[in-house]
């Protein structure tokens, strides 16, 4: 069974790349992958505000990212970087977190002058947590995104493609890094006994 989780960056609701998310979703769930969701601003303020590392609210989401296979990051764009409060969950997360999973990045931004936010910033920090199989990421801007009063999301259709064709390698990633991981457990050799 392949599991996959996304973490909604934003402190806003409603959120532009929480709604991207919602999109992912449904295109995975057509594939038959659910998403379970972390979404940050639910998480208490304060175990985010003061690290606290023996939350119940932050274990639980810790253990959803370490069962995981897959992980998508979906941020906006804060003054050309990733936002606050995202980085205050990742720095809860153990290190190694992201080690052996597939990361896919995806950020919205209001200009496309920040579009190497996700290469510069958040890369090198999903980089930090393990992570050894990131997708090249995916940016979409403000007015390539329309969300409908009926909670339905609308991209438009270059991006749309874009995010789609991600989406697909992301699984195939997934997938391969699945097979490696068996191929490598299968040849390793039985520990000899101690002397
Ligand atoms: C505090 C703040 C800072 C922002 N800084 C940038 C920025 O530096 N570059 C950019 O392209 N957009 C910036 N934006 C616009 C957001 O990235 C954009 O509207 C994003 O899609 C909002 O996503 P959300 O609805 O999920 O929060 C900023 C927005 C806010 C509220």
């Amino acid at each position: 069974m392949t599991i996959i989780i996304a973490i909604a960056g934003s402190p806003s609701h409603p959120s532009r790349s929480s709604a991207v998310l919602e999109y992912a979703k449904t295109v995975l769930a057509s594939e038959g992958l659910p998403i379970d969701l972390i979404t940050v601003r639910d998480l208490p303020a304060e175990d985010l505000l003061f690290a606290n590392f023996d939350s119940v609210a932050i274990r639980k989401a810790q253990a959803l990212v370490e069962k995981a296979d897959g992980v998508i990051i979906a941020t906006p764009v804060y003054k050309a970087s990733y936002t606050g409060v995202l980085k205050s969950f990742l720095d809860l997360l153990p290190p190694g977190a992201f080690s052996g999973k597939v990361i896919l990045p995806i950020a919205t931004g209001g200009t496309l002058a920040h579009l190497l936010a996700i290469d510069y910033a958040l890369k090198p920090v999903i980089a930090t947590l393990g992570a050894r199989y990131v997708l090249g990421g995916v940016y979409l801007l403000d007015t390539q995104i329309q969300t409908n009063p009926d909670g339905s999301v609308h991209l438009e259709a270059e991006i749309e493609q874009r995010l789609k064709a991600s989406l697909y390698d992301f699984v195939d990633g997934i997938q391969q890094v699945k097979n490696h991981q068996l191929a490598q457990s299968k040849k390793e050799p039985a520990l000899a006994p101690l002397e």
